[in-house]
């Protein structure tokens, strides 16, 4: 056994002046993933997060809402942790820049970088809101625009013709906060010396710590030469005073990553055992990662190592980049619908879709990432429920008619190998962040187990007399597959992966690879993930569009005559006596592409064959169905659908929806039985 490592994790901290959105998510779930697969691993890893509470946006945000700026982070915290823990995202600490840690530790580096002579100070001009009384960043100041003359422009860039420039050369300028125009005014900033380490940073950079890419991008800008980084903001401002000096505020961005240390410490203090100096001392020999996106890389790559190698801490181990999210194919649009909350989207899907989407789409390089809905549906269904949770179910009911014990015999050793020598491919890619990778891997086991259950047929097989060993072994090699399966996706599916552990009888393990069960009791199986339903989706991008449209009609929907209340005309008994009822075996069922709720149904008459289209996809997988016997009618003439002939009718009760229920016959009913 190799000793287990020690590992520090941090996704970005987000600011606390708006919610969480699926852009968020692509981070944390990726952090999350990684997280949960070292746990599993046997590693200490130890996964931090805090909001990111300081600046200008947070005050104003505040004042817009007429609360104190403690109050706004106090309120923002607690949505965003409830997001994030309503996405599983496993947090061991959840913190605050806000904090008396972080404070602590700003001035601690600041002071250290300040006796290391890496602090300057000058005088500085900027443009200034004479009524408001505050100095203006160049977002905060919009007019016409120098080049196109369009009006109503921010100060750094025009968003008609694209120009870019600065707020002084804005045609008749106004502060946004006051209307007044903006004056230029003189203040006293202090700057960290970026400059100073250059050499340092080139060939920190360039020492394994950085994906590839990014590690050319940065040496763009230490070739083109850095400038030295201005820190400080002038009062008022929401943030931590400078030690030493009175009005001047630490600028967020210098206290944000040192958020990372506070809610690690404030993690410490709370833990026995657990000590700061162990992972961020200068000798530490633990890890260190951040994750995070491709627009704060100089943030993380240049100033951070500069300023803890200064200041007596260590530097990271890596820095994890990754790209933007999209969706179906575009920029993430308010109007469209696809700026997307995270708690819309909670209110109307599972996490764990999403959860596997992001995973099956993530790699360790820079891309943007496209969430791609129709795509979601297409991939979680298909890959999730009918693949994976198809081998158990088709499994389960046998084990459990032969007394719910595993057979210890394993019916096909080469395919059962195919499982275990996975384990240390898969890992790896778990390791590298290729989560795409990793996820293909796993659903090619999916496809083999589920071709090997097809081929063996264990539902043919055990009508015959003394067959009963081979099915037993054949769906113990099904469980034992999916155990396989199940412990390989769970640092993606938490949730899933529990629902399997109870079903399994036990806790998935990865510290090795995978072994046989053995001579092992299950219990009783439980569906463990429903498809993932259009018309949520549907649901979700509404409910996320700043103007409401109106709803487009209804579609014509595709099986009215089975929802429709029956036109109950009394009838004489020879009508009655024309409908030929017959106990059907459902040989198959699937999916009908393009249909919302129709499933294409095989059924066994006992030597006859029928296709029958049964409007019943929203109470039943298909997987549920296959095997079942149910009642049809016979004797319907067949009809023409928009997805085939239809042959037939299938019986069903209930209100609709997931209420549906098929009629099913008792246990001694044979396909091609007359039901009377
Ligand atoms: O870009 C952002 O959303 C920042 N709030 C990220 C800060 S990350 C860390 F440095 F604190
Ligand atoms: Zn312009």
């Amino acid at each position: 056994m190799t000793k287990p490592r020690n590992i520090l994790v941090t996704s970005a901290l987000p600011y606390a002046n708006g919610s969480i959105h699926l852009g968020h998510m692509v981070e944390t779930i990726q952090t999350d993933i990684w997280v949960r697969f070292q746990k599993m691993r046997g590693n200490n890893c130890i996964y931090v997060c805090a909001d990111d509470a300081h600046g200008t946006a947070i005050m104003l945000k505040a004042e817009q809402l007429g609360i104190t700026a403690e109050q706004q982070i106090a309120n923002i915290s607690e949505e965003h942790q409830a997001d994030f823990r309503d996405f599983l995202i496993g947090f061991d600490n959840y913190h605050s820049t806000h904090s008396e840690e972080n404070k602590e530790l700003a001035s601690l580096i600041y002071t250290r970088l300040k006796e290391n002579g890496k602090i300057a100070s000058r005088e500085i001009t900027q443009a200034y809101d004479p009524e408001k009384e505050m100095f203006l960043a160049d977002r905060y100041i919009k007019g016409t625009c120098p080049k196109c003359k369009a009006d109503d422009q921010y100060g750094d860039n025009c968003d008609n013709c694209g120009a870019t420039y600065s707020a002084t050369d804005l045609i008749n300028p106004k502060s946004v906060y006051s209307g007044a125009t903006p004056v230029t005014k003189e203040s006293t900033h202090f700057f960290f010396r970026l400059p100073e380490f250059t050499d340092f940073l080139k060939q920190w950079t360039r020492a394994g710590h950085l994906q590839d890419e990014v590690a050319n991008k940065l040496a763009e800008w230490l070739d083109s030469g850095l400038q030295e980084w201005d820190i400080s903001r002038d009062a008022p401002y929401f943030g931590f005073e400078i030690p030493g000096e009175s009005g001047k505020y630490f600028y967020v961005w210098l206290d944000a990553p040192i958020g990372y240390m506070a809610s690690f410490k404030n993690l410490c203090d709370k833990t026995d055992g657990l000590n700061f100096e162990d992972y961020w001392g200068q000798d530490s020999q633990n890890e260190l990662y951040h994750f995070i996106g491709k627009d704060i890389v100089n943030f993380h790559a240049l100033f951070w190592p500069a300023m803890l190698s200064d200041s007596g801490f260590r530097t990271p181990t890596k820095v994890c980049v990754h790209g933007f999210l999209t969706v179906n194919g575009e920029k993430m649009s308010k109007s469209r619908g696809t700026f997307i909350n995270a708690r819309t989207y909670l209110d109307h899907l599972n996490p764990e879709y999403l959860r596997y989407y992001y995973a099956s789409k993530l790699t360790n390089r820079v891309d943007d990432l496209d969430f791609n809905l129709e795509d979601f549906v297409q991939k979680v269904n298909s890959d999730l429920v009918n693949k994976v949770v198809n081998i158990a179910s088709r499994s389960a009911g046998f084990i459990k008619k032969a007394g719910g014990i595993l057979s210890s015999n394993v019916e096909n050793p080469e395919l059962w190998n195919k499982f275990t020598a996975a384990s240390e491919v898969i890992a790896n890619y778990y390791e590298e962040r290729e989560y795409s990778k990793a996820m293909r891997e796993i659903m090619a086991l999916a496809d083999a187990a589920n071709e090997y259950i097809a081929e063996k047929a264990p539902w043919t097989l055990a009508k015959e007399a003394g067959n009963e060993q081979l099915v037993k072994d054949i769906c113990s090699q099904g469980i034992n597959m999916f155990n396989v399966l199940m412990t390989y996706l769970s640092p993606v599916l938490p949730t899933t992966a529990k629902a399997a552990e109870a079903f399994l009888n036990l806790s998935l393990d990865w510290k090795a690879a995978p072994e046989y069960l053995g001579e092992h009791e299950i219990n009783k199986f439980k569906p463990l993930m429903t498809r993932v339903e259009g018309d949520k989706v549907e649901a979700m991008v509404d409910a996320s569009k700043e103007t409401i449209q109106a709803k487009p009609e209804k579609k014509q929907d595709e099986n009215s005559w089975l929802a429709k209340e029956p036109v109950a005309d009394e009838i004489e008994f020879d009508d009655f006596a024309k409908v030929d009822l017959r106990v059907a075996l459902i040989k198959n069922a699937e999916h009908v592409e393009g249909a919302d709720k129709l499933l294409r149904l095989t059924l066994d008459l006992g030597g006859e064959t029928r296709n029958v289209f049964a409007g019943i996809k929203s109470a039943y997988a298909p997987e549920d169905l296959i095997g079942k016997h149910t009642v049809m009618v016979a004797n319907l003439k067949p009809r023409k659908m928009k997805f085939g002939m239809s042959e037939g009718m299938v019986l069903a009760a209930g209100p609709g929806k997931k209420d549906i229920y098929i009629l099913e016959p008792n246990e001694g009913a044979q396909p091609g039985m007359r039901v009377m």
